[in-house]
C-alpha cells in the first residue's frame, strides 16, 4: 500500500470535488491511502491534511468548491516553504501528489518536479486560460451562470428601457465573458483581447437601442480602459474586483448617450454551485488519470483534454503561456453583434 495526495489550489470552481473524487476513489479502489491536502501549497507547507475514505467522497461530484479548501498560498514565495513541502512529503510518508490548479498551481508543481517531487498536475479554471488543454473544467460552469445573468439582465433591461452591463471574472482571458456574451446575444461584448474602442462601443449600443429600446452589454473583468491600479496578490495579480470595469463603462455609456444605464457585477457568484455535467465528467476523468499515472510512476505531467481524450502534457507545456481568446473568435463575435 502506498501513500497518495492531493490538493486544490487556486481560486475554486466548480469541478474540483468531482476531481477529488476521481483522484481519490483511483487511489482506493487499487488499495492505497489517500490524503487531502488543505488548503493548497499551505497545507503542504504546514502538513496539514485529513485521511480521504469512501464515507467522506460520497455525492461530492455534485459540490461546488472544493472539500479540501484552497488558497493563494506561493511556497517559493514564503521564506523556506520549498524545504517545507520537502519536509512534508517525508513526514507523511507521500508516495506523489496530485496538484489541482490553474496556471499558479501548476506552475508551482511543475517546478517541484524539476526538484525531484513526484507530482501530477490537473488544470481547472474557470477562466479556461491553460495552454495544452481543450478545457478546463469550471469554466462552463462559469460561462452558464454568466449566460443565465446576461439573460436575466434582457427582461429587466427590457422593461425599463435601459442599457444594462454585465461584469463577468476571467483574469487575463476573455472566455467567460465571450460564451455569455454569444449565448445569451448581447449587443456588444468586451474581451482583454479585443481592442478596445469607445466609438465603437457606442455605436453598437445605440443601434441595438434604436431597435428595441434596450441594450445588453457584456464586459470581461480583464478589460483595460483606465490605467487602473490596484493591489497584487502572492501571485503578482491584480486584484480586479477593485477596479470596477463594469461601473465604469456603465457610466461612460450613460454620460455620452443619455441612456438610462445600469452595471452587475457576477463576481464570485460565478465560482459557486454545483458543476454543470461537462464539469463533472472533466474533473472525475482527469483526477482518475492523473492518480493512475502517478500509481505508475509517471510524474511531472498534467491530465489535458485533447479532443476527446484525457492525455499527459508536460507541466512545463502547460504552464508556459497562458491561452487566451484568438482572433478568429473576435471576427466572429464581429459578424454577431
Ligand atoms: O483565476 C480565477 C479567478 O476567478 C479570476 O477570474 C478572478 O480574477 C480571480 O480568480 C479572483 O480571485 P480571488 O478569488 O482571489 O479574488
Amino acid at each position: 500500500m502506498k501513500t497518495f495526495a492531493i490538493l486544490t489550489g487556486g481560486g475554486d470552481c466548480p469541478g474540483l470535488n468531482p476531481a477529488i473524487y476521481g483522484a481519490a476513489k483511483t487511489a482506493l479502489k487499487f488499495g492505497h491511502k489517500v490524503l487531502g491536502i488543505l488548503d493548497g501549497w499551505k497545507g503542504m507547507i504546514n502538513a496539514d491534511c485529513i485521511e480521504l475514505d469512501e464515507k467522506s467522497i460520497h455525492g461530492i461530484i455534485a459540490q461546488g468548491g472544493t472539500i479540501i479548501g484552497t488558497s493563494r498560498t506561493n511556497p517559493f514565495k514564503r521564506e523556506g516553504g520549498v524545504d517545507a513541502v520537502k519536509a512534508t512529503f517525508q513526514k507523511l510518508e507521500l508516495d506523489g501528489l496530485v496538484a489541482a490548479g490553474g496556471e499558479d498551481t501548476l506552475g508551482v508543481a511543475s517546478k517541484l518536479h524539476d526538484l525531484g517531487l513526484p507530482v501530477v498536475g490537473v488544470p481547472k479554471t474557470m477562466d479556461n486560460d491553460l495552454s495544452g488543454t481543450d478545457y478546463t473544467f469550471g469554466f462552463f460552469s462559469a460561462a452558464e451562470i454568466g449566460m443565465d445573468a446576461a439573460m436575466k439582465l434582457h427582461d429587466t433591461a427590457k422593461s425599463h428601457h435601459r442599457v444594462l452591463v454585465l461584469e463577468v471574472m476571467g483574469r487575463h482571458a476573455g472566455w467567460v465573458a465571450l460564451y455569455s456574451g454569444i449565448g445569451a446575444f448581447a449587443d456588444y461584448t468586451m474581451l482583454p483581447e479585443r481592442k478596445y474602442s469607445e466609438t465603437e462601443l457606442l455605436e453598437k449600443v445605440k443601434s441595438a437601442y434604436q431597435k428595441r429600446k434596450y441594450a445588453i452589454v457584456v464586459v470581461s473583468e480583464g478589460v483595460e480602459i483606465l490605467s487602473q491600479k490596484g493591489t497584487v496578490d502572492e501571485f503578482g495579480h491584480t486584484i480586479l474586483s477593485e477596479k470596477n470595469i463594469g461601473e465604469s463603462i456603465a457610466k461612460l455609456i450613460g454620460e455620452k448617450t443619455g441612456f438610462e444605464t445600469r452595471s452587475a457585477v457576477l463576481g464570485h457568484i460565478e465560482r459557486g454551485g454545483s458543476p454543470v455535467l461537462f464539469d463533472r465528467m472533466l474533473g472525475v476523468r482527469s483526477g482518475m488519470m492523473a492518480m493512475k499515472w502517478l500509481i505508475n510512476g509517471e510524474t511531472g505531467v498534467m491530465a489535458a483534454l485533447r479532443g476527446e481524450k484525457v492525455e499527459k502534457v508536460p507541466l512545463g507545456e502547460a504552464t508556459r503561456t497562458l491561452k487566451v481568446v484568438t482572433k478568429d473568435w473576435i471576427d466572429l463575435l464581429e459578424v454577431l453583434e
